[in-house]
């Protein structure tokens, strides 16, 4: 049967002479991605091979790091004169404290870097595109509330460490006066619950880390809105694997123990300060970029992590959109009613067969690859390159014999 989609999603076809500069490094990128996929599937069954369950890993951990906050709500005293010392009695003398941190602390770690390498798979594979839109740009807005949720954990245990990184941020904010009058000294001001920390200060904080945390939820649930059977939760196996990973982590990385804020580090360097390069990498480019330079580069690798589904680029790899097979296609129209999300439309006088006066045509940007078309179509013309009607009757057939 003829394919002119199956010509276009081929990972193992050879870049063409139009593939130039950046369409030919995603190009290769694409191929590197196939080809681990292979690699693994040969190792493990493919349905265990972790790099389909990005997302579902990242969920796995986001669900880890509910229950252990819960357990440390319930010791944590959110104001700077309690908040060091309860963390410290929560770690050392509440049993399983010490490790419920650690879990807490690695499944936050886990998330951010399973939420990045699941964004850059998808961009990689093309599937960011179309319908795609509402997960993608909803996925940056996790990424950034899972940022803003890693980071105030931080700053709640008020040790030396959150107090660097409360100042460099009030210092970050305040430049941001020369841009706008007054803005940053007023965001400043409205964090700190004043114009130095104190009492308030951690109830501030804390909403800021609890708050983005709900939020979460909301956003997952747009995140899955318009996707097709997502795989929201990974099999068995691929969990099991995660969370083992974090409990190993806490298990043999205790967390570290750190000086009360305001304490001096010693000056024999037995005591130095550790920053996590998930969620605290931007305080650590403070020093060269400065404030007002690091909320620049964030702005812009934000802004252009948006906007990403809708710039220019010439080469699409489609990996699984349905396509017509124009001598089957009676114009019936069936399969364009049908399609939930606008996908066929159906062309006058494109038709092969001059007594049909139209042939369905897939806008491969529009469609999700969710099969109805397939179902919808009495004349075997509209089919899924990789679950065609045909390859699920062969598939159905060998299970049964
Ligand atoms: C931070 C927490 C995140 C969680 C828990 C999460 C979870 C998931 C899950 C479970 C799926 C469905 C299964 C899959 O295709 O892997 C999914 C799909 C998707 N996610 Fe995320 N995600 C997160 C962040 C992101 C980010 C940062 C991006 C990109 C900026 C993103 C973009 C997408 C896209 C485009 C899809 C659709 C993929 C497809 O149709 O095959 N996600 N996500
Ligand atoms: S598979 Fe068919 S019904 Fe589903 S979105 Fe694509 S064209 Fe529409
Ligand atoms: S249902 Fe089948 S025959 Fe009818 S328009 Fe769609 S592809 Fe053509």
């Amino acid at each position: 049967m003829a394919s002119p989609s199956l010509d276009r999603y081929d990972p193992d076809q050879a870049p063409t002479a139009r593939d130039k500069g950046f369409d030919k490094v995603l190009d290769g990128i694409h191929r590197g991605v196939v080809a681990v996929d292979r690699f693994i599937n040969r190792v493990i069954p493919e349905e265990f091979n972790p790099f389909y369950y990005l997302g579902g890993m990242t969920n796995v951990l986001w669900i880890l790091l509910v229950p252990t906050g819960i357990f440390l709500w319930f010791y944590y005293k959110p104001t700077t004169s309690d908040a060091f010392s309860s963390v410290n009695y929560l770690t050392a003398v509440v049993p399983f404290g010490g490790i419920i941190r650690g879990l807490h602390r690695y499944s936050g770690d886990g998330m951010i870097l399973m939420a990045i390498l699941h964004m850059l798979r998808n961009y990689f594979t093309d599937r960011y595109r179309g319908f795609r839109d509402v997960p993608w740009v909803s996925g940056v807005v996790l990424l950034l509330l899972t940022g803003l949720v890693g980071m105030t954990g931080y700053l709640l245990v008020w040790d030396q460490r959150a107090l660097i990184i409360t100042t460099a941020i009030v210092q970050a904010l305040q430049s941001l006066d020369g841009i706008v009058g007054g803005l940053g000294s007023f965001m400043a001001k409205a964090l700190l619950a004043g114009n130095e920390p104190n009492n308030l200060t951690l109830a501030r904080m804390f909403f800021l880390h609890v708050g983005p945390a709900v939020l979460i939820f909301f956003f997952l649930w747009v995140h899955y809105l318009r996707l097709h059977r997502p795989k929201i939760w990974p099999p068995m196996f691929v969990t099991l694997l995660t969370v083992g990973a974090v409990v190993l982590a806490a298990g043999i990385l205790p967390i570290e123990k750190t000086l009360a804020a305001g304490v001096p580090l010693a000056s024999d360097g037995s005591s130095s300060i550790v920053y996590d390069v998930f969620y605290l990498l931007p305080v650590l480019a403070l020093p060269n970029l400065g404030g007002a330079g690091v909320l620049a580069v964030l702005l812009l690798i934000f802004g252009i992590l948006f906007i990403v589904p809708w710039l220019p680029r010439k080469k699409h790899r489609y990996v699984n959109v349905a396509f017509v097979t124009p001598e089957n296609c009676t114009g019936c129209q069936l399969c364009a009613i049908d399609c939930p999300f606008d996908a066929i439309v159906m062309v006058e006088g494109a038709n092969p067969n001059p007594r049909n006066k139209e042939l369905a045509v897939v806008n491969d940007d529009k469609c999700a690859e969710c099969g109805i078309c397939v179902g919808a179509c009495p004349f075997h013309a509209i089919n899924l390159p990789l679950a065609g009607e045909d390859m699920i009757k062969d598939k159905v057939v060998a299970l049964l014999s």
